[in-house]
This record gives structure tokens, sequence and C-alpha cells, in this order.
């Protein structure tokens, strides 16, 4: 893949059909992340996903996957769906706007195909009908898409009542968000090429190049205050609504520099 690629192009189809633009952003999104996800070997890449569940955002109670047929909306490289495998999934179903994506989580979780299944697919636009999945998740995807409320009422709409949600979000205001919006503003100055390149110079940790092209070139990054997400999960009637604690939580650094931190939530879908 061109690195080019990746590089949002100026004045993308907003005056166009809304469904192409929104189509559009997804795949340039995806084949960021992808590109990224490549510069990972195959240990780095597990260390990197292991961490995720086990040190850095650790779930409240790790058998919550055990028999469960789950839903890893926006699945990246896998890295969840490797955890939630691991730790008992019946089936684990990732969807992804990217194409590289896509292969990555199959190519790096081949010892689990058989219960993973991978589609290219939106998070706006789920193709599985209501009340399919026994727990969904969704890290750090949503603030990258067009429309996050939509992708969160068809996360919902999948779900199976009884069922349990799992969302992170990137959280608003500190200094950190400053300057990532101030690096922000030179990404059209800056090619991609050239910001790896330097990341290479700085670090050999794959990791750390992860996080500079990611917060500098995705084409959206909303932020949100955890009231606002707060919101969502009670607009729609959910029970058990509680902020997971994080390494990148606003509790580990404070809130002059995180803001409201990475924002995790868990909930249960109310059944009726
Ligand atoms: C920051 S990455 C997170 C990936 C994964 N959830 C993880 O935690 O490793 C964001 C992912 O969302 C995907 N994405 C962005 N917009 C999407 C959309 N509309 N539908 C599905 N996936 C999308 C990207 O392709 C990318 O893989």
């Amino acid at each position: 893949m061109k690195l080019s690629q990746t590089e949002p192009k100026k004045g993308t189809n907003k005056m166009g059909n809304p469904a192409e633009n929104e189509k559009e952003i997804a795949v340039k999104t995806g084949a960021l992340y992808a590109y990224i996800w490549d510069q990972f070997n195959r240990i780095q890449w597990t260390q990197f996903s292991d961490d995720h569940f086990m040190k850095w955002s650790p779930l409240p109670d790790s058998n919550i996957f055990k028999e469960k047929i789950v839903l890893d909306a926006g699945c990246g490289s896998g890295r969840a769906c490797r955890s939630m495998l691991f730790q008992g999934a019946k089936k684990v179903v990732g969807i992804d706007m990217g194409k590289g994506c896509i292969s990555n989580t199959n190519e790096r979780n081949k010892d689990f195909s058989g219960r993973l299944e991978v589609k290219l697919a939106s998070v706006l636009d789920v193709p599985y009908p209501d009340n399919t999945f026994d727990i969904v998740h969704c890290d750090e995807v949503l603030h990258h898409t067009t429309n996050p409320k939509k992708g969160f009422s068809e996360l919902v709409r999948v779900l199976k009542p009884g069922g349990k949600i799992i969302i992170a979000v990137y959280g608003r205001g500190g200094f950190m968000n400053f300057a990532i919006y101030s690096a922000r503003l030179f990404r059209r100055l800056i090619p991609l090429k050239w910001t790896f390149y330097l990341c290479k110079l700085i670090s050999k940790n794959p990791v750390v190049w992860y996080s500079i092209l990611d917060c500098m070139y995705v084409p959206i990054r909303e932020n949100y205050y955890e009231h606002e997400i707060r919101r969502w999960f009670e607009d729609y009637n959910f029970d058990n609504i509680i902020r997971m604690d994080s390494a990148w939580g606003p509790y580990a650094y404070g809130r002059w520099m995180k803001g409201d931190g990475y924002i995790k939530f868990i909930a249960d879908k109310r059944s009726n």
C-alpha cells in the first residue's frame, strides 16, 4: 500500500453524497491503521494485544466472554478479538472498513480461525440482524467516524437484551489533547511518510509510531466529556453503566494532562 493513500484528500466529498463521504472517510481511516499495524512484527503485536486487556485497560471480570457470541466493531488488527478468544468466547465477529485491517485480524489470529469471523463492514451499518450478539465491544472507533451516535445506535440494535456493551472513546480536555490538535494542524503540510521516517529515527517501538501517526493523520478525531457518553447509555435505558478505570484514565495522569482521559464504559442492555 502506498503511504499517500492513507492521507486524507483535501476537499473530501463534503458537498456530495453523505453515504459516499461516510464510506470514503472510513476506508481512508482503515488504510491508515492497516499501514501502521503492518509495521508490528509478531512479538511486538502479541505484546500490544496482551497489554491491552491485561495491563492498560483491564475488564472488570475476565470471565465475561466465556461461551459468548461477541461483536468487535472496528476490530483493527484484531488485538481485542484475540484477547476475547483467549478468554473463551464461543465466537468473535470482527468488522472493520480497512481491507488491510481485515487481513491483519485474520492473519494474526490464524490459530483461532474456527471461532473467528471477519467482515469488511461499517459500524455505521452493521450487517447483522437485531439482537444477535451477547456482547458488543467497540474500542477507539466511534470517534473516528462521520456519525458516532448512529454507530452507537447500530451497536445497541445488534446487542441482545440483557447483553453487555463495552465502548471506548477519547476524552476531551487537558494538555495532551491541546498538543495533539496543535500537531494535527501540520498534517497537511508534513506528508505522513516524513513523519513516519522521523518516528523511526526517534524510536524503535511501533507503539510510539502508532501513537504519533494515529493522533496526527487520522481523518476524524472527535473527543467527548464523560457525561456526554454516559448520556448515550441513559438515552437507550442501559443498566449498570460503569466507567472503567484504565492506564489512560483521568485518574492516572491528572485532568490537567489528559482531560477526561480514555473513556471506557461497560453497561447492560435492559431485558424487557
Ligand atoms: C484506533 S483503531 C482501533 C482498532 C481496535 N478497536 C483496537 O482497539 O485495536 C480504529 C479502527 O476503527 C476502524 N474504523 C474506522 N471507521 C470505521 C467504520 N465506519 N466502520 C468500521 N470500522 C471503522 C479503523 O479502520 C480502525 O481499524
